[in-house]
């Protein structure tokens, strides 16, 4: 059985004694829902992997809080024994230089590991992602834990990140004891993560709400994409499919090209072969082009809207619990509208969509 509690002093005691006795929990981030777990302990780790069925070569992020670190900025890491002592001067000085303006927030940094942190954790490399989540509760579980925490995103291997305290819940549902509600997470998708290199470059390794531009202007230095310059080896658990539902999904277009006919056809063709439940996932405003594409192809339409408002910060606050929950349609076929271009927080929506949607044949 797997309980929901909410964060009150008692919730948060219970979270605290599970984690020092090496058993994982769920806790909230204004990311995702995170399976926190003591990051010091192979043991707890162990647990981590294995409740997940996460393979051993995807490393995990540990998480730290104001009330561990007995000195400001990456000084206080290396006291901790999270980050190595010998950084080099550029390296540290862009690190710090981040943290003052991130943390706590929605970004991880990638710096070479300390003592205290055991290879499990890094899947055996000489580096290690550390955020400082902003989440009080967050802050509140790693505090009274009184010890860094690893903490994956709260679902199954490959899939979709869970966003609220339900979710996780059923992601996780009799493998572990314990989810900490703190309510619908803020920015819905993972963390910016960026590697600090000796010189203070910067590599990026997954986009979040933290941007290129928000990176080069306070790093001041243009942030590389390490996948495209080191390919897979150079970005460990960066999948090609990945926080992806088990209903095949597909991205459109939807300007000029989007809509041409030929894709429409191969789409009603889909659903002529299956059971014609489709999920149709619109940026903005919900699309009277569907229906007339699909010319009573699908009886079984279900639409749902991103970003009412128009923002991006509104579709990817909603982008994992819609497609949760057009996932459990079991529809023969998820249909999303292609993010807008412009950068920023779009990069980060775009990058899980097409994560989501590998493997399954775009609409030709
Ligand atoms: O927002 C988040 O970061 C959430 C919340 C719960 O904090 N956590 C999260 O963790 O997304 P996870 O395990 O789902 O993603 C961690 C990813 C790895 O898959 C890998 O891509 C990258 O972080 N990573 C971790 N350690 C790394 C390292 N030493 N070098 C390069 N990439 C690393
Ligand atoms: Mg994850």
């Amino acid at each position: 059985m797997t309980a929901i509690v909410p964060a009150t002093d008692a919730g948060l005691a219970l979270a605290a004694t599970a984690l020092r006795e090496g058993r994982p929990v769920v806790i909230p981030t204004e990311t995702v829902y995170g399976l926190a777990a003591d990051a010091t302990s192979p043991d707890a780790v162990a647990s981590v992997f294995a409740a997940k069925s996460r393979p051993s070569d995807d490393p995990l992020i540990v998480h730290v809080a104001p009330g561990l670190l007995p000195r400001p900025r990456v000084e206080g890491l290396v006291t901790l024994g999270v980050v190595a002592e010998d950084l080099e001067p550029a390296q540290r000085a862009t690190a710090d230089a981040l943290v003052d303006a991130f943390w706590p927030g929605p970004l991880t940094l990638v710096l070479p590991r300390g003592p205290a942190i055991p290879l499990a954790v890094t899947s055996r490399l000489e580096s290690v992602a550390i955020r400082m989540p902003a989440h009080p509760v967050a802050r509140a579980v790693i505090e009274a834990a009184g010890r860094p925490l690893v903490a994956p995103s709260a679902n199954l291997f490959g899939r979709i990140s869970p966003t609220t305290a339900e979710a996780a819940q059923s992601e996780l549902e009799g493998r572990i004891g314990l989810v900490v509600d703190g309510g619908r997470c803020d920015v819905g998708v993972e963390s910016t993560v960026v590697r600090v290199d000796a010189d203070g470059g910067l590599g990026l390794l997954r986009p979040g709400a933290v941007t290129r531009v928000d990176l080069e202007r306070v790093a001041g230095t243009s942030p590389y994409d390490v996948q495209a310059a080191e390919g897979i080896a150079g970005s460990p658990g960066r999948l090609l499919r990945h926080y992806a539902p088990s209903t095949p999904l597909v991205i459109v277009g939807t300007g000029p090209s989007g809509w041409q006919e030929p894709r429409w056809a191969d789409l009603r063709r889909r659903l002529a072969q299956g059971t014609g439940r489709l999920g149709y996932i619109a940026w903005s405003s919900p699309s009277e082009a569907i229906r007339i594409a699909l010319g009573g192809a699908s009886t079984d339409l279900h639409v749902r809207t991103l970003a009412p408002d128009g923002t991006v910060a509104e579709a990817a606050h909603s982008l994992y619990a819609v497609l949760r929950e057009l996932d459990e349609l079991k529809a023969d076929l998820l249909v999303v509208e292609r993010p807008p271009g412009g950068g920023g927080l779009a990069d980060a929506v775009a990058d899980r969509l097409g994560r989501a949607a590998h493997g399954t044949p775009p609409l030709a």
